[in-house]
């Protein structure tokens, strides 16, 4: 498995001339690893993700991923194109699906997009998935507006892996989802970790989760990654400030006011 590779990536959402939203960013989630992403709402970490799925087209820079370009700004012909060895989970799984398809064509789609498959044994794959993100074989014929958020992410989540990727971007995967559906959410990127070799970009504003998940982390701040380094360490004693008011202030959220 090769390694995703950002080159002083930057992108803007202006006109050509103004302040990039993402700014120089070289970093690397080495195959096989997690690397989460963290930092304050607004600083980049979607539209960074977006240009490593060919979503979002980047000004300057490259992504590669192994020997593959997935979008190089210097290029003649820049745009960058969207790779099915790259696949991005949102917050919210519902956009992502589409509604008049059940969890079951959705998934199936995802098992063509890596290629031609018999029939038989798609469905074969389909039931391997159902069973690997924990839902039900009559999940499948549900449509996402009859299944709740935490299983809509889940059939989101199977889609992703049905295409066989090498990456997989997760992009707050688990923020709209009740406590007890989040960990199950966690837990099952947990064991997907361990089951497959894929890599794995953690994006999230809760860094317990991120530490749980999470090889390597870095920090953006303002369209800059500012800090970068292994979990335990980065979460636990990192030299830069910014990044230790970050975890700071998830240790020291007021208790809420008694009624
Ligand atoms: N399609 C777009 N067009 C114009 N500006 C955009 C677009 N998408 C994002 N932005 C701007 O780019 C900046 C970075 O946004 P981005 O969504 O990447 O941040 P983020 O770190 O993912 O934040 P959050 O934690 O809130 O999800 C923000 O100022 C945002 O307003
Ligand atoms: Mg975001």
């Amino acid at each position: 498995m090769p390694d995703l590779k950002f080159e002083e990536v930057s992108l803007t959402y202006g006109p050509p001339g103004t302040t990039p939203t993402v700014r120089s960013i070289t970093l690397t989630a080495r195959a096989g690893t997690t690397l989460g992403l963290v930092g304050e709402s607004g600083s980049g970490k979607s539209s960074l993700a977006r240009a490593a799925v060919g979503l979002t087209p980047i000004s300057h820079g490259r992504i590669t991923l192994g020997d593959r370009v997935i979008a190089d700004a210097s290029a003649r012909r820049a745009k960058a194109r969207p790779c099915r060895a790259i696949q991005m989970v949102f917050q919210d799984s519902s956009g992502a699906l589409n509604p008049r398809r059940t969890a079951g064509q959705s998934i199936l789609e995802g098992i063509a997009a890596a290629g031609p498959i018999p029939r038989h044994l798609a469905h074969a794959e389909l039931e391997r998935l159902l069973d690997l993100v924990h839902l039900h074989p009559q999940h499948a014929e549900r449509q996402p507006r009859e299944l709740s958020g935490g299983q809509r992410q889940r059939v989101a989540l199977a889609r992703a892996i049905a295409a066989k990727p090498e990456v997989i971007v997760a992009d707050e995967v688990t923020s709209a989802l009740d406590v007890s559906v989040q960990s199950a959410v966690l837990n099952l990127l947990r064991e997907l970790q361990e089951q497959t070799a894929v890599t794995f970009v953690f994006i999230s504003h809760n860094l317990a989760a991120v530490r749980y998940l999470s090889d390597n982390i870095a920090v953006m701040r303002n369209g800059e990654v500012v800090d970068e380094g292994p979990a335990t360490r980065l979460l636990a004693n990192s030299a830069v400030p910014y990044t230790q008011n970050l975890v700071d202030a998830v240790l020291t959220v007021p208790p809420l006011a008694a009624p």
